[in-house]
């Protein structure tokens, strides 16, 4: 079973944490741009929110793809309930194969830290530069491996906490996130740690220009808000892009 498919609905709930708009959210479309007509694939879509604001956004034809049997039932699910014409595959991104160049981004929120080795890494890059036309870009959030947690590291405020290795972590060490709802329900996944040399790595080898960690940004209407300093100052996540 996959990870995501027992905390599918808790997870889509944390799309209701506060970071999840005021930074998430306005980092990735601050980070796509007008994306009106393109065509876009989803990878590791979940339950499809990030799919669905990408078709809302005015994007053409949008692929949600995903492991977890249950989060592409959610996706499905609300496609049913409010049709918008995003369409979703249950597949391993790493086995994926996509109509070749049909895409003009790939958007990968939070999928290449699963990959736990540089060759796994490769086989997503790989996918994702065969689904790209050429000058198209891969866009995405990750962990922020720049920063990995000693032991356990709280970000309370914003519903995060995450544990990883008390000495430097080695290539493919789990880093855990536990995960506070706004309802208070608590829930917990991991993801594998890689070496920000390895992302860079391996971009490279797949033929990606232009790798770059692209760190957070906060919407304006929050900004003289100190709620979010501890966030700016240490951010758990990270978006980045690339360009075929
Ligand atoms: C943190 S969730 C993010 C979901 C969604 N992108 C979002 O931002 O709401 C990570 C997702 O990656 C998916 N995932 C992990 N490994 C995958 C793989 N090899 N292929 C496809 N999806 C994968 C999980 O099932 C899960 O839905």
């Amino acid at each position: 079973m996959a990870q995501y498919d027992a905390i599918a609905e808790a997870y889509q709930d944390s799309k209701q944490l506060p970071f999840r708009k005021a930074i998430e959210r306005y980092t990735l479309f601050e980070a796509l741009g007008d994306i009106r007509g393109l065509t876009v694939l989803d990878l590791a879509c979940g339950g499809g929110f990030y799919t669905r604001l990408l078709k809302r956004s005015g994007a053409g034809r949008v692929t949600g793809v995903d492991i977890s049997a249950e989060m592409i039932r959610l996706a499905r699910r609300e496609e049913e309930r409010d049709p918008l014409g995003c369409s979703y595959l249950c597949r391993d991104a790493a086995d994926f194969e996509p109509e070749p160049e049909a895409a003009d981004v790939v958007v990968a929120m939070y999928l290449l830290h699963y990959a736990g080795s540089r060759e796994k890494l490769v086989r997503f890059l790989r996918v994702c530069r065969d689904a790209l036309r050429a000058g198209g870009r891969l866009v995405g959030f990750n962990d922020n491996v720049m920063r990995p947690p000693r032991g356990t590291v709280s970000w309370r405020q914003y519903g995060i906490e995450k544990t990883g290795p008390l000495s430097a972590p080695d290539e493919g060490d789990p880093i855990r996130y536990r995960f506070t709802n706004p309802d208070g329900r608590q829930f917990e996944f991991h993801n594998l740690f890689l070496k920000p040399e390895t992302y860079h790595d391996a971009c490279r080898e797949c033929g990606f220009r232009d790798f770059r960690w692209l760190g957070v940004s906060l919407e304006p209407g929050e900004r003289e808000n100190p709620f979010w300093d501890d966030f700016l100052d240490n951010p758990p996540v990270v978006a980045y892009s690339a360009t075929k």
